[in-house]
Order: C-alpha cells, then structure tokens, then sequence
C-alpha cells in the first residue's frame, strides 16, 4: 500500500488505500453474508441480528434461527463466523455502557451497512480506545480499563 501512495493522486489514495484496504483484511467467511444486502439494502435493524441481550456487555452474532426465517433449509444451522474485532481478555469492554453512552456503531466499526464484508477498518487497540476517550473526555487511567493488577 506504501508504494501505491507515490504513484497515485491524493484523492485516488484515499480511494485506493480503503478499497485495498478493505479486500485485503475483510478474512474469508464461511458463508458469503452480506451487511450491505442485509442491513443496507434490506434495512434489517442491527439488533435483529446483534440484539445485545440483557443482562450482557456482547452484541452477539445472530442464532440460526434468525437466518432461518429468510433462508429455511439455507442458511438455518450454526456458523462458524470468522471473528473480526476482539478484544484480549485483560481488557474491560462494555457495549452497554458505550452505546448508553451515546457512542454509534459506525464510531466503531465504520459504515457497516454499505459493506458487502466486515474488515477490521477501525482502530480499536489501546491507542484507538484512548484516542476517543481522549476526545469524548473519558478516563484514560489504566484502571479504567485494565483490572488492578492484585
Ligand atoms: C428479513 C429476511 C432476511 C434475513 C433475516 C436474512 N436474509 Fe439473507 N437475504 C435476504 C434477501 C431478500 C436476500 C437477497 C436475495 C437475492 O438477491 O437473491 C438475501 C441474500 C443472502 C445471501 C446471498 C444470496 C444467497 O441467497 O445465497 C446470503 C449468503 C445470505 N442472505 C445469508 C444470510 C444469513 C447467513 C443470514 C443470517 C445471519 C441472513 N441471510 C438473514 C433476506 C434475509
Ligand atoms: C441479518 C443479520 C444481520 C444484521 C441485520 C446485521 N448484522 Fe452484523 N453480522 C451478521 C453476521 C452473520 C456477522 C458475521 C459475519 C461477518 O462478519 O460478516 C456479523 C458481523 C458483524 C460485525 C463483526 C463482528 C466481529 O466478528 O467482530 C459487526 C461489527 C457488525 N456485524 C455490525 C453490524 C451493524 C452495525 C449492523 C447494523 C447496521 C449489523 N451488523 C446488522 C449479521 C447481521
Ligand atoms: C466504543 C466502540 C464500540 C461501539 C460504539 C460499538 N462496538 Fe461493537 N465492538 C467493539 C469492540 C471493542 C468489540 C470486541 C469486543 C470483545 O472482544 O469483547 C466489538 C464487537 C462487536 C461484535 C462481535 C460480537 C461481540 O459482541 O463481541 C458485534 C456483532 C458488534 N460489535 C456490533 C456492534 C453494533 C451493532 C454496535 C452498535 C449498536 C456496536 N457494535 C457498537 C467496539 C464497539
Ligand atoms: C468512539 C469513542 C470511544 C471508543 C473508540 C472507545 N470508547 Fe470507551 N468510552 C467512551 C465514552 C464516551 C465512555 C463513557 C465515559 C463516561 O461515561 O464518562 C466510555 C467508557 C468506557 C469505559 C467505562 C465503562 C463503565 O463501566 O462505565 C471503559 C472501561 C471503556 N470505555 C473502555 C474502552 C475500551 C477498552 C475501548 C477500546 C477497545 C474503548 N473504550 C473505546 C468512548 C469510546
Ligand atoms: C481506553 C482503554 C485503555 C486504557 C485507558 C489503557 N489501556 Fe492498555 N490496552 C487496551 C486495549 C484495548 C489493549 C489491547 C490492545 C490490542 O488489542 O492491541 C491494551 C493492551 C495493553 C497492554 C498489552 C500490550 C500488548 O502489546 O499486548 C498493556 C501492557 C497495557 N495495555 C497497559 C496499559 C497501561 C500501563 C495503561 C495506563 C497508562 C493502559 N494500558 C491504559 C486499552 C486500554
């Protein structure tokens, strides 16, 4: 991708590095599923399919059943999904807390509706995390989100 950014305008850059971007780090799925027909096209509400359950901190992926109203006998068994964003376990992550919080889903995953694959596209590492905590003036104390170490 360096060596693209040399030869190419800046605006067929911007275009490049997000389409390349996109194909290269989008991994192969089990089943070609697509946010951009689904949620974009169709207009299926995200927690249709990620209906964040109470009580629970995880979006969740959809259960075959949900699949299953649209596609019997399609796509009505349980799917292997290749995971895209996750966090290590020695991280405190809530989605409750984050969407109460008036945080979107585009914030943190990009305009998923207009894409055909999910690719990690948005920063969630301990930089991206304490960028945006920076900015919405949230904590960025190590113990905000690592446990005390005992
Ligand atoms: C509300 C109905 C609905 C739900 C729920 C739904 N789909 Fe679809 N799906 C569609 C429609 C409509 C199309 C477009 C069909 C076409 O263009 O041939 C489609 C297309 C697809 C396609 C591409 C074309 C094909 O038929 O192979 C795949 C793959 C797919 N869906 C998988 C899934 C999976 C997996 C789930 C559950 C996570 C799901 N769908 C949930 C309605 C739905
Ligand atoms: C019809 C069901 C359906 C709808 C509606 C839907 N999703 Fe998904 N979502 C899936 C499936 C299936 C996967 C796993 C396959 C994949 O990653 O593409 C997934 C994966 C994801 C992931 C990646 C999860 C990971 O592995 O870390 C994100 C983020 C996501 N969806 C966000 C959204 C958002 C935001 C919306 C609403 C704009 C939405 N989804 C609407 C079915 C759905
Ligand atoms: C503040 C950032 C942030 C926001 C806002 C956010 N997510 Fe996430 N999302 C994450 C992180 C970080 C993970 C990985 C979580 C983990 O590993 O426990 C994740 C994981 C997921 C997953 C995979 C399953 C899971 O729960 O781990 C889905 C699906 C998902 N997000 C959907 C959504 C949807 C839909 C919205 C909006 C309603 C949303 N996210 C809002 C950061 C965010
Ligand atoms: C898009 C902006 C954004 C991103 C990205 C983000 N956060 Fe946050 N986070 C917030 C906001 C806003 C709050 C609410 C702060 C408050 O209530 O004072 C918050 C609150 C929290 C809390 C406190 C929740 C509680 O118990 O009240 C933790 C822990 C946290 N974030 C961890 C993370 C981690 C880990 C990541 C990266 C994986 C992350 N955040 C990414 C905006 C963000
Ligand atoms: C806003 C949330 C947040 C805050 C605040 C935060 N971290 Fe992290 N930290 C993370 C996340 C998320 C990861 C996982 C990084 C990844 O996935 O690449 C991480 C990873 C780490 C790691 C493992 C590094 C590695 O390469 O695996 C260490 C060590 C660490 N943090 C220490 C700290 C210290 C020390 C502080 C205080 C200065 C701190 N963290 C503050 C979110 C946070």
């Amino acid at each position: 991708m360096r060596k693209l950014i040399g030869v190419l305008s800046l605006i067929l850059v911007a275009v490049a590095v997000v389409h390349v971007g996109q194909s290269q780090d989008a991994p192969q799925q089990p089943v070609p599923y697509s946010h951009k027909i689904h949620a974009g096209d169709l207009q299926l509400q995200c927690s249709m399919c990620h209906p964040n359950p109470d009580p629970g901190e995880t979006m969740t992926l959809p259960k075959p059943q949900v699949c299953g109203t649209c596609h019997p006998g399609k796509y009505d068994r349980q799917i292997k999904w290749v995971r895209i964003y996750e966090v290590p376990s020695f991280v405190n992550f809530s989605h409750r807390k984050h969407i109460d919080a008036k945080n979107t889903c585009e914030e943190c995953h990009g305009p998923v509706a207009t894409r055909s694959q999910i690719a990690r596209e948005k920063d969630l590492t301990m930089g991206g995390c304490m960028n945006c905590h920076r900015e919405k003036k949230a904590s960025i104390d190590c113990t905000f989100c690592h446990d005390q170490r005992n």
